[in-house]
């Protein structure tokens, strides 16, 4: 394993719970970083240059944000670890109620919302077999519509949250143990509990969704996932679908 390239200033290494944590002033991507280091490292910068979202769109990660990737392991079935994305929503949703963060629910498949406004952002990459890379973006006191103009009305931060912006550091423990506790419950097969807890956290689940897939546009209501993580849609007249993950490249919610 090799450990971050040498132009880039590594700020601090420190030990969070099992996880051995690399902060960083400026990198490209957290993700991209952390896809050379061992299970349970994890990488922290203060702004990503290049920082990346789901679905080839760019994630802007300006100074005040908390920018971390995560590395685990994903031993065994890989059936079990395609609802690591789905884990790590839940590890990052619970981070934020913990907060006291009031409203905050998820979007399918892992996306953290306050109202319609997004307060993080969850890509998970498979670099091997062995491990996957949780990449988790959360917006805190950082000014993302100094950037990009159209996030002004799309994004929510901590910061206009909750009465004072959380400290750096207790936010990089609080996620890192949310992903511990997650990482854990697939590791012993717990989907049944898995699953419960997010059809339990789509607050929203009985809004009108959009979906575009392999099938084409498909409208419904999102009634939540089944055990495998496919997707459960009741259409108009009551009629019930389901979609596996990987089939569903958009999902949009109809107010
Ligand atoms: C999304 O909602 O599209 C996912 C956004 C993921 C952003 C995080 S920030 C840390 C890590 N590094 C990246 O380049 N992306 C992820």
């Amino acid at each position: 394993m090799s450990s971050a390239p040498a132009a880039i200033q590594e700020l601090d290494v420190c030990a969070i719970d099992g996880w051995t944590l690399h902060e960083f002033a400026e990198v490209t991507s957290t993700s991209s970083l952390a896809a050379h280091l061992p299970a349970w490292s994890a990488v922290s910068a203060t702004v990503q240059t290049a920082g990346r979202g789901r679905t080839g769109r760019r994630w802007v990660s300006d100074e005040g944000g908390v920018w971390l990737s995560a590395v685990v392991p994903t031993p065994g079935d890989p059936a079990l670890w395609a609802l690591l994305p789905l884990a790590a929503g839940r590890a990052v949703l619970d981070a934020a109620r913990d907060l006291g963060v009031e409203g905050v629910r998820l979007r399918w498949p892992n996306d953290i919302l306050v109202g319609r406004r997004k307060l993080a952002g969850i890509m998970v990459d498979r670099f091997s077999a062995e491990a996957a890379v949780v990449g988790i973006g959360l917006n805190v006191s950082n000014q993302p519509a100094t950037v990009d103009e159209a996030l002004a009305t799309e994004v929510t931060r901590l910061a206009d949250l909750l009465p004072a912006a959380p400290a750096r550091a207790g936010l990089l423990v609080r996620l890192l143990a949310g992903l511990t506790r997650e990482h854990h419950r697939l590791e012993v097969g717990d989907v049944a509990g898995l699953c419960r807890d997010l059809n339990a956290a789509w607050v929203y689940r009985h809004v009108h969704v959009t979906l575009a897939s392999g099938q084409g546009a498909i409208n419904g209501h999102f009634e939540g996932i089944d055990s495998h993580g496919s997707l459960l849609l009741r259409g108009a007249v009551g009629e019930w679908r389901v979609l596996p993950a990987h089939q569903v490249e958009l999902f949009r919610e109809i107010f």
